[in-house]
């Protein structure tokens, strides 16, 4: 049987954990997929960077564009990062090329997603960004596969580790929330640019991509009401904890007399609460059906391991022959989010 072959571009943390995974698992890859799941090529910005992970049967390429053109590739692996620049072109080119893609980049596909998905439907491509969301929980194949016979009520949730690192550290430890804010910084929990994380954006990324899914309406990031963690203090902490509350980083997506509402801000949630109970860099998202009530979803948001299988949740099902749709329908079928709210009494 033909080998399902991958180019991987990007071999920081979530790179090198495909990577390893392919590496370890390849005979139980091939066993549950029925065919062999090979990688052919790589990129990163620099060959000679010690991974700690033998690269030595793959092609090297400088240029993540050319890697996703390269005719031995049928699956484009993007774990790069950024919304524009290279992991734009080479997601493009790879579409124009006739690959299928995978992503773990929210950034790119809150921003860029419709055009993208549009894109890959017209050359009948598919493109999957389970790692987008979440990291290790499979939250976008609970929204497209197990649930799509709901409709979809309410999604809610805390989406970034390390806000809530950062709320729970502050609790636990009575820490200012400079304090926690430096402490994280120098563990590495924090993004290249943290305000990504603490100002919400991260984490309002991957709302807007389930509102998408949950919804059917085109990924609009802008209409996210977004609040990040900057202004919370130790006393609004121990005001909440008075009265019972926590403070989590929570984002909600409902369909409400106004329309679709997407917030991602600090909330108070009773501390016996599953939510409340949420400690350290864990995610949590709760989904909820009109048939199968409520679902709720916890597990590593982030990581080498926890992402990379969320790669490869995407990459087997691609290997399997089980092509859904970038947002769970077809991309020229969503509605514009806020034409919905207009629509909606
Ligand atoms: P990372 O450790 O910073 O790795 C990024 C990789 O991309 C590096 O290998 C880098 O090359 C390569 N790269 C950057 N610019 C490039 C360019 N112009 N050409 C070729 N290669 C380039 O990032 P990461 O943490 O693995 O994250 C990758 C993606 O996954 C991002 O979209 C991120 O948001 C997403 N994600 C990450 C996590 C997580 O836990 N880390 C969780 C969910 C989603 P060099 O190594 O040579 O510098
Ligand atoms: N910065 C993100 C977080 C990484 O803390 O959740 C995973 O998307």
């Amino acid at each position: 049987t033909e080998p399902l072959r991958l180019g991987i571009a990007g071999l920081g943390t979530v790179g090198v954990g495909i990577v390893r995974i392919i590496q370890k698992h390849a005979a139980l890859l091939e066993q549950r997929a029925g065919r062999p799941v090979v990688i052919t090529g790589v990129s990163a910005r620099t060959k000679t960077k010690n991974r700690d992970v033998d690269l030595s049967d793959y092609a090297w390429e400088d240029d993540p564009v050319t890697l996703a053109q390269r005719p031995d590739i049928d699956v484009f692996v993007e774990v790069m990062g950024g919304s524009e620049g290279p992991a734009k072109d080479a997601t493009e080119a790879a579409i124009a090329a006739g690959k299928d893609v995978v992503s773990a980049n929210k950034a790119l596909l809150a921003i860029h997603g419709q055009a993208l998905a549009e894109s890959a439907e017209a050359a009948g491509r598919v493109i999957r960004f389970e790692a987008a969301v979440a990291g290790g929980i499979p939250v976008v194949k609970a929204l497209t596969e197990g649930l799509a016979g709901n409709d979809i009520t309410r999604i809610m949730g805390v989406m970034n580790g390390s806000c809530n690192y950062i709320l729970t550290r502050m609790e636990d430890a009575g820490l200012s929330y400079d304090a926690v804010f430096e402490e994280a910084n120098q563990l590495g929990y924090l993004e290249a640019d943290p305000e990504l994380d603490v100002g919400g954006i991260d984490a309002g990324h991957k709302l807007a991509l389930l509102s998408s899914i949950a919804f059917g309406t085109q990924v609009d990031f802008d209409a996210v009401e977004l609040e990040g963690i900057g202004a919370v203090s130790i006393d609004d902490i121990r005001h909440a904890a008075d009265m019972g509350f926590k403070i989590k980083l929570l984002g909600v997506a409902q369909l409400t007399g106004r329309g679709l509402e997407q917030r991602m801000s600090p909330c108070l949630v009773p501390d016996s609460s599953p939510l409340g109970q949420l400690q350290g860099g864990t995610n949590m998202v709760v989904l909820e059906g009109d048939a199968a009530s409520q679902i709720v979803l916890r597990g590593p948001g982030a990581g080498e391991g926890p992402t990379a299988s969320a790669i490869m949740g995407d990459v087997m099902d691609i290997a399997r022959g089980l092509r859904i749709s970038t947002f769970g329908q077809p991309a020229t079928g969503l509605r514009k989010a806020r034409a919905a709210r207009a629509a909606v009494p």
